[in-house]
């Protein structure tokens, strides 16, 4: 069984989970390769391959671009279809998150490609408010315990129908606007005096998007959002422009103790306690 990932992830979580299922799939002997879906992936070709995931964190209501833009360059598919799973992270557990998968699946159908699944996870918000850490390690062991059923059930083959719908449809398709309004927010990215110039936004940028000059980060015209630079920036130098009010810094700790049922953020908060219940009652609450 031969396999091959393509995952775009900002901040790590869609990696963290798209990683998980990797080590599933190999201890069980299959065979995985694993791209990061960049400015710079080079030649990818899903043919010869028996699964294939693709892995993107949701931006509202989307795929990020770079996720729309990278199926479109997608040979098209030769001889054996491979079986094609949606792995996506979001930040709440909302149904509209679904929608989209929409565009993803007429973009691979359109190469020749079937969608079998999709799986959707939710991880800790890296825009709009930060999770308490505690959240961030009851949503990581919610993913444990359905990590290990759920890798087996791609692996088995199992054939499941998107969970799209026309008005998450539309809802994904009018919030597509996202993605040139990134452009133009993107412009709008600044760094503070507490800059210390070590580059690692410009290094990390999946886009490319950022190029140090006299020492500090100026950015371009073609950022799609996926805040790597501002999360992850040691100084908490940057500012991104209108959203700089919805700015989250820093990495989440997902190895403490997972926040009780009355520790639970009030926002969507029943949402969450019935995501949670079902990973837990699915898959027993023993997660390592
Ligand atoms: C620009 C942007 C838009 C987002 N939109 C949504 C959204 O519509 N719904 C949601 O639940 N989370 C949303 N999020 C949160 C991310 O989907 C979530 O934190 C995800 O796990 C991040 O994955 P990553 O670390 O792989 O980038 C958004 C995040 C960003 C940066």
């Amino acid at each position: 069984m031969k396999a091959v990932f393509y995952v775009f992830s900002g901040t790590g979580n869609t990696h963290k989970v798209c990683r998980a299922i990797m080590r599933e799939w190999e201890t069980a002997g299959a065979e995985c390769r694993y791209t990061e879906i960049a400015k710079d992936s080079g030649a990818c070709d899903p043919n010869g391959f028996d699964r294939v995931v693709i892995g993107y964190p949701v931006h509202a209501f989307n795929a990020p671009e770079p996720v729309f833009e990278f199926i479109k360059k997608l040979p098209v598919c030769r001889g054996n279809r491979p079986m094609v799973y949606l792995v996506k992270t979001s930040g709440e557990p909302l149904k509209l998150n679904d929608g989209s998968c929409a565009r993803v699946s007429d973009l691979l159908k359109k190469r020749g490609y079937a969608v079998s699944g999709e799986y959707h996870y939710v991880m800790p918000y890296n825009m709009i408010f930060r999770h308490s850490d505690g959240m961030a390690a009851r949503m990581w062991r919610a993913a444990r315990l359905r990590i290990p059923a759920e890798a087996k059930e791609m692996l088995e083959g199992k054939k499941s129908e998107l969970k799209k719908n026309v008005f998450k449809r539309a809802v994904s398709f009018v919030f597509r606007i996202e993605h040139p309004a990134m452009h133009l927010i993107g412009r709008g990215f600044k760094v503070t005096e507490a800059c210390i110039g070590c580059g690692k936004c410009a290094r990390g940028c999946p886009q490319k998007n950022i190029v140090m000059q006299g020492g500090k980060p100026v950015f371009g015209r073609h950022c799609v959002g996926c805040v790597k630079c501002s999360f992850g920036c040691p100084a908490d130098a940057i500012k991104i422009g209108l959203l700089n009010g919805w700015k989250v810094n820093g990495a989440y700790n997902f190895d403490g103790e997972p926040a009780a049922d009355n520790e639970v953020c009030r926002y969507c908060r029943r949402s969450y306690l019935k995501y949670f219940a079902a990973a837990e009652n699915a898959g027993g609450c023993d997660a390592k």
